[in-house]
């Protein structure tokens, strides 16, 4: 799997290079071959008018003089040009209206002046140039004829130089150009190819660092973290790979400790339990004092039951299985029921409670059962944790805007300040001297979550001895039909 994504990106790379490499040198070659084209023409017409310039001068010679000069000096320079380029040159007089041909053997050729040699004959009078091709057909048609100007005091058009080279010998290969830029391209393609495999590997690199680390955290080492730097992309999947190790390793201890608590918090009551009723086994309890030890066992039971619930309602609403079912209720009725509920405990710690709610129902839009969950823990923990001379507990409920604020408050040893910010955790247990054997510590972290589902916030400050439990639901329209969905849960 490593090779092959190794090869098909270095085959991708090197797929890339050559499609590049070969557009190059076909795009190179073929300007390369016009401008060389172009050039040589251009050389070939520079002969043409070498020749004219020859003839210019020769205008000045004196008739013998020109006559024997002409045809040393032209004759040679004539078959030099045809030597090198294989280009026939004519020259042609404009003689008193009258078109006289020579051709590189000083010999009057047959006036040929069709329409069309007549037409770029007065053309070339004008004093510019021509270049067309078959123009003379009995030369063949794959003949370009060039003409240029004879001029005589120069200005004054009195001939015409015209060369005619075959088209084949003006055509530049495409195989001599090629063999120019193929060694060029030879040597990028082979520079790119040690490049692209090293650019390859370094591609694969990260892939195999993250392979690598995911490899470790399937093993069960969370530790490993991934390091790859400046690789774009993947260096944002190596850095969410690293938080989702970190958040994995926080789970991994949370489910640990999590396991821990519970079987702590289970084998207390369990040895209690085993240890009085093999004590009452074996006679170590005589029958008078079993109805006391046996209520022991039946509380250590009720707690292990209580206990059990917590951890299946915990579990429940961690994994969303709880659904809430909305409706509108009195929080004022609530709250008055946890009282009465309350209030045999109430009365044995002699606590004096302040019920700071309206006459009228402040109704609430939420799920009244698990309210009601939340608002009997804290209530418990207020009754548990006040062992003060004069406790108090107040209730208070009030509109806030669209909600409803619901304070618990209760005076008492206040949570430490280093505590407060984990009262909401499972199993955790503040100041466990005082608190030791008193609860599990789950019941705040229930309260916490049924306050998330219902999409609120529960919050606790404590101070100057005196904690308060605080959390808002969306007040509600009274419900239309009393009784139907607008009571407090049975509690
Ligand atoms: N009203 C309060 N006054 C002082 N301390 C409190 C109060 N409410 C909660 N605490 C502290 O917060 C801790 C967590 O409370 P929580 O209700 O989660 O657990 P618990 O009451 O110990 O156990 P459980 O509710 O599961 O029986 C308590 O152990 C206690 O130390
Ligand atoms: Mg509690």
């Amino acid at each position: 799997m490593k090779r092959s994504l190794f090869w098909r990106t270095y085959g991708v790379l090197l797929a890339a290079l050559l499609i590049t490499i070969a557009i190059f040198t076909g795009v190179l070659a073929a300007s390369r071959r016009q401008g060389l084209q172009d050039s040589y023409e251009a050389e070939v017409r520079m002969q043409a008018r070498e020749v004219a310039e020859y003839m210019a001068n020769l205008q000045s010679l004196s008739y013998v003089q020109r006559n024997t000069t002409m045809r040393y000096v032209l004759l040679s320079k004539i078959k030099e040009i045809y030597r090198k380029y294989n280009a026939d040159i004519w020259i042609v007089s404009y003689d008193s209206g009258t078109v006289q041909y020579l051709d590189s053997s000083w010999k009057t050729i047959e006036s040929i002046a069709t329409d069309a040699v007549k037409e770029q004959l007065s053309i070339i009078q004008t004093g510019q140039e021509i270049r067309k091709e078959g123009l003379f057909p009995e030369l063949g048609d794959q003949i370009v004829t060039i003409g240029v100007p004879w001029l005589y005091d120069e200005d004054y058009v009195v001939g015409a130089v015209l060369l005619h080279i075959p088209m084949k010998d003006l055509h530049i290969g495409i195989r001599s150009v090629l063999r120019q830029i193929l060694p060029m391209a030879a040597l990028s393609l082979a520079l790119g190819t040690v490049l692209a495999f090293f650019l390859a590997r370094s591609q694969i690199r990260p892939i195999k660092e993250i392979t690598g680390a995911v490899r470790e955290f399937s093993k069960g080492d969370l530790t490993r973290r991934v390091n790859v730097r400046g690789a774009g992309e993947l260096e944002e999947l190596g850095d969410s790979i690293n938080r989702m190790a970190e958040e994995l390793s926080r789970l991994e201890d949370s489910r640990r400790s999590f396991v821990a608590n519970v079987s702590h918090e289970l084998r207390s009551p369990l040895t209690c339990m085993r240890g009085y009723v093999q004590a009452m086994q074996d006679g170590t309890i005589g029958a008078e004092d079993m109805p006391r030890y046996l209520g022991i066992v039946m509380d250590e039971t009720n707690r292990l039951t209580d206990l059990v619930c917590d951890l299946l309602d915990l579990s429940r609403l961690e994994s969303g299985k709880f659904p809430l079912t909305l409706a509108p209720f009195d929080m004022n009725e609530l709250l008055r029921r946890n009282l009465i509920n309350f209030e045999p405990r109430i009365d044995e710690k002699h606590i004096e409670v302040a019920a700071e709610l309206g006459d009228a129902p402040l109704y609430v839009m939420a799920d009244a059962n698990r309210i009601n969950q939340v608002v009997s823990n804290i209530i418990d923990n207020a009754i548990k944790f006040m062992n003060g001379p004069a406790n108090r507990l107040t209730l208070r409920a009030e509109a806030a805007g669209k909600d409803v604020r619901v304070t618990i408050l209760n005076n008492g040893e206040d949570i430490a300040q280093k505590d407060l910010p984990y009262i909401f955790e499972r199993f955790y247990k503040a100041d466990k001297a005082h608190t030791a054997g008193q609860g599990t510590g789950l019941g705040l972290s229930i309260c916490q979550r049924i306050m998330k589902q219902h999409g609120s916030l529960i919050t606790c400050r404590s101070g100057g001895g005196e904690t308060a439990f605080e959390f808002t639901l969306p007040a509600a329209e009274a419900p239309s039909a009393p009784g139907s969905a607008g009571t407090a849960p049975e509690t």
